[in-house]
């Protein structure tokens, strides 16, 4: 068998000397100790490790920075939190955020030994792997297995450096937001302001004075002067999410802003200049909406000096099982702590499923089944994936299929049914229905296309 590898990680060089002589006595591990928690950090940047043991109280770094590490970047290893005396209560905060145990110093060897048993026991339950390491992008917090995301992550690398007006597409919840910050964090504008609004939330009188700011006795109820959001932004980056709903008014507002990089607050002669990155985002056609002239086709051109475009979900399956791995282990961390795998069969499952709506579909459905699931492996059936639960409520003629013919043939039966379901609710409204349901128009008008699916009653 292959020796268990430990970190071990103690400022006190006695002490760590002494607990290093204890745990040379087994056979089965490999120690590697280190007085430097600095160092034991940059180690598990680097390496992995099966068991990491590190005492709570160091100088400038603590034992909870070390298992703040180990999560992100070693999630499957166990770490075992030695609390002094006193400690106790920071040693139990530990396990709950994540930590595998605590042990109180003084501890006899008998008490080390058991504590690391049971850790080895566990790691017979479970698999070494969950999110492999070239799957999240340290920076950005970004999961990429595809192709597809691989290439968006280099660009994103790259359209950080300059000033860049950025077009962020894709359908809901494919991570527009989130690459949108990434941009952001990458840039030399980190350390100040990103500044998200979302263009459709707000009626469009109270949003100009958001954007732009108001004088004072501009407007009844404007007592006094207000600077607005993009004033706020300055030289950070400002994220306008569904572009796609700013009204006819504001956008030709938008425009002048991009063209002289001044704004104009409400009731206010004054110009004022700023340096702010635009990035926008919608899951709408924005191409259709211009050639229907709904868009301005020079903002359009404006903001579209780059273009990323995030494709759904099922056109990148690889990245489904990295992406639930990532967010199982977020959810467990934000719950007890204690680490969940799934099965084989509910990777399975997850894989088959369309994810019409996208990572965000699968970020809630993964924490619906952590929270609802009591053991440590979450199986198929406590995935609430809509659909079959039971073969008995299967029709004959699906089970003789092949698996993958069954598969598909239930999914189609699905997306029927449902997309039925809310066509008809919305008499037959496509664009209420695809918004209803989260799925993006295009993709909407495919399916009832494919499935020549009628919603008249
Ligand atoms: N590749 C990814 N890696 C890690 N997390 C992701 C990824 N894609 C999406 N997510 C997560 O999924 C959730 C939804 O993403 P985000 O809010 O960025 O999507 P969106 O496209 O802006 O959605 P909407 O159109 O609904 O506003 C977020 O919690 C985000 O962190
Ligand atoms: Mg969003």
């Amino acid at each position: 068998m292959n020796k268990i590898k430990v970190l071990l990680v103690d400022d006190e060089i006695e002490m760590l000397n002494s607990i290093e002589k204890i745990l040379s006595k087994r056979g089965d591990l490999k120690v590697q100790a280190e007085n430097d928690p600095e160092k034991a950090i940059k180690l598990i940047e680097r390496q992995k490790f099966n068991l990491i043991i590190t005492d709570l109280k160091m100088g400038n770094i603590s034992g909870m920075d070390v298992l703040k590490k180990a999560m992100l970047h070693s999630p499957e290893a166990k770490v075992i939190i030695i609390s002094g005396y006193g400690t106790i209560e920071a040693g139990v905060e530990a396990t709950k955020l994540g930590a595998f145990d605590f042990i109180e110093k003084p501890f006899t060897s008998k008490k080390l030994y058991d504590k690391i048993d049971l850790a080895i026991k566990e790691f017979d339950a479970l698999p070494a792997e969950t999110v492999s390491d070239s799957s999240i992008d340290e920076q950005t917090g970004i999961v990429s297995k595809s192709n597809q995301m691989k290439e968006i992550i280099s660009l994103v690398n790259k359209v950080s450096q300059g000033n860049m007006t950025v077009l962020i597409t894709g359908e809901s919840g494919t991570g527009k937001e989130l690459i949108a910050r990434a941009i952001h964090k990458l840039s030399s504008r980190s350390v100040n302001p990103f500044v998200p609004v979302n263009c459709g939330a707000l009626p469009e009188s109270l949003f100009e004075s958001e954007l732009f700011g108001h004088e004072k006795g501009a407007f009844t109820g404007a007592v006094r002067t207000k600077p607005g959001l993009l004033e706020f932004a300055n030289e950070g980056t400002f994220f306008f999410d569904e572009i796609g709903d700013m009204s006819p008014a504001l956008q030709v507002k938008l425009l002048r802003m991009l063209e002289e990089r001044k704004i104009r607050r409400v009731g206010g002669e004054r110009e004022i200049s700023i340096d702010v990155r635009i990035i926008a985002a919608t899951n709408q056609d924005i191409e259709n909406m211009v050639k229907e002239k709904k868009f301005r086709e020079d903002l359009y051109f404006r903001l579209n000096m780059m273009k990323i475009e995030i494709p759904p979900l099922r056109e990148r399956p690889e990245d489904i099982i990295p992406l639930a791995k990532y967010f199982l282990r977020e959810v467990c961390a934000q719950h007890d702590g204690k680490k969940k795998i799934f099965s084989e069969r509910a990777e399975e499952l997850l894989r088959s499923y369309s994810w019409p709506g996208n990572a965000r579909e699968l970020q809630n459905l993964v924490s619906r089944a952590s929270y609802l699931c009591t053991s440590t492996t979450i199986d198929s059936p406590d995935i609430p994936i809509p659909g079959v639960k039971d073969l008995s409520t299967l029709d004959n003629s699906i089970l003789e299929m092949p698996f993958k013919d069954a598969k598909n043939k239930i999914i189609e039966n699905f997306e029927v049914a449902y997309l039925t379901h809310y066509l008809k609710k919305n008499e037959g409204n496509v664009s209420k229905t695809a918004e209803e349901c989260g799925i993006d128009r295009r993709h909407l008008h495919r399916l009832i296309n494919n499935y020549n699916i009628v919603y008249e009653d």
